[in-house]
């Protein structure tokens, strides 16, 4: 038997920060979805896979070995065996993945592994499709949302402090780009579960976040 949290939401909506102080907190497996996306993305990358060449991309998916885990009290995910943590945030990763993400087989493969990763086990999980197609019947499901400028103000405040040089209008177009893309897309696209509880985290810090989820789940459990 195993208890499944899903969070899902749109890009800056705060979900991998909540979602990993929700998973100490609680004592649940996080598995991370868009980190396993990136490390797809990230493989292609390294092989010298040009984004539209979907082929080859299919090809690579017999191969590749993606795993979580955790170091220093810190979710880990490691691809063919490397810890590729920090490197599947950076900005080449960040601009091929939602193409990636967009090939059925890409979604197929990394479905099976993360219900694999799952068996068995008491999980929290983040991403877009988590409560609608990957756990359908999963005991907790949440939408975690806030408006389009509040997430892109988080984000601007987080590429300041990482040095990231874009101004809040360009920070802001391309989440709206992220969130058109993230809804429209053929299969796995954002959405709301019917019965996900919705959370609006405008103006909340942090701390209200985690908060507001641990309540959740506390009322269902
Ligand atoms: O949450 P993130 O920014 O790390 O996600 C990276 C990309 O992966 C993003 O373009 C959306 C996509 N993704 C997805 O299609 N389905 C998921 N369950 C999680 C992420």
């Amino acid at each position: 038997m195993s208890f499944i949290v899903a969070i899902d939401g749109p890009a800056g909506a705060g979900k991998g920060t909540v979602t990993e102080e929700v998973s100490k907190r609680l004592g649940l497996v996080n598995i991370g979805s868009g980190s396993a996306y990136r490390a797809v993305a990230l493989e292609t990358i390294n092989k010298g896979i040009a984004i539209n060449e979907t082929e080859k991309i299919i090809d690579l998916l017999d191969k590749i070995k993606i795993e979580f885990g955790m170091k220093n009290n810190k979710d880990i995910i490691y691809l063919n065996g490397e810890d590729v943590t920090e490197r599947i945030r950076e900005k080449d990763v960040s601009q091929t993945v939602s193409q990636v993400s967009s090939i059925k087989e890409v979604r197929f493969k990394l479905n099976d592994i993360f219900r694999k990763c799952a068996d068995g086990k008491n999980v929290i999980m983040e991403g877009r499709d988590i409560g609608t197609y990957v756990f359908p019947n999963a005991d907790v499901k949440i939408y975690l949302d806030a408006t389009p400028e509040e997430r892109a103000n988080r984000r601007f405040r987080q590429n300041k402090e990482k040095g990231i040089e874009m101004t809040y209008e360009e920070v802001l177009e391309n989440i709206k780009m992220r969130d058109k893309n993230d809804m429209e897309k053929e299969i796995g696209a954002l959405a709301k579960a019917e019965d996900a509880i919705y959370i609006d985290s405008t103006g909340m810090s942090v701390e209200e976040e985690v908060q507001k989820v641990l309540d959740v789940i506390g009322k269902i459990n």
